[in-house]
């Protein structure tokens, strides 16, 4: 057996990464208000994911308040990159606008309000990178949007794949011939639940 760390949850606190001012704020408001942000480590993984895999053409479904989507848009590496996400709480939308706004990056970022099948239904132009964090129950169904919009080659990320309503789209994800998708499932602080799953998925 390897010598492991000793109390590696609370011993890998201390490398949360660094987060400026408005992320901070994002973050306090969403523990005083229970709005289930991915929090730093989950953000800096999209932004990390987002930068090399240099994504020009960004979506997200599942704004909220706009914390995972500033992670995501300030991985573009210049003003041509382009992030759509979309949310079907209208008091949401209006609180990322003003979000995206003070990150600087309106300009690179369209809110779509409505529910997400409905929306990517009427969409066509495709995407680099896929962030998926609606409720779980969806994920199954907007799948094969997803699939249809994202470009060959290029990476969907579903956060939050140990919730029970995960179930249906773990199994239908995992036997598709049209994904190659691997689970991950870890200890992310600050993240809610601190314990849970990510897929990481590649569009054959
Ligand atoms: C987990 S929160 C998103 C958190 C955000 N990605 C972050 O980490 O900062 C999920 C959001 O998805 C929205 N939502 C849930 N189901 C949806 C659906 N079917 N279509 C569009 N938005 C949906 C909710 O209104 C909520 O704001």
């Amino acid at each position: 057996m390897p010598d492991l760390i000793d109390n590696p949850e609370e011993y890998f606190r201390q490398f949360l990464p660094k987060r400026d001012q408005l992320l901070i704020e994002l973050e306090e408001e969403a523990r005083r208000e229970e709005i289930p942000i991915v929090g730093p480590i989950v953000g800096e993984l999209l932004h990390i994911l987002a930068s090399v895999t240099q994504a020009r053409r960004i979506l997200e479904l599942g704004t909220a308040t706009g914390y995972s989507t500033i992670f995501l848009a300030r991985a573009f590496a210049s003003t041509r990159g382009r992030l759509v996400t979309i949310d079907n709480d209208p008091d949401m939308a209006a609180r990322a606008k003003i979000n995206f706004h003070r990150a600087g990056l309106d300009h690179q970022i369209d809110i779509l309000v409505g529910d997400s099948q409905e929306k990517l239904s009427e969409m066509d132009k495709s995407f680099d990178l896929v962030f998926l964090d609606i409720d779980k129950e969806y994920y199954a169904s907007v799948l094969p949007h997803c699939h249809r919009l994202l470009k060959k080659g290029r990476l969907l990320i579903a956060d939050n794949v140990g919730f029970k309503d995960a179930d249906p789209f773990n199994r239908l994800i995992f036997k598709s011939s049209e994904w190659r998708s691997v689970n991950l499932f870890a200890f992310l602080p600050l993240h809610s639940p601190e314990k849970d799953g990510l897929c990481l998925a590649l569009r054959l």
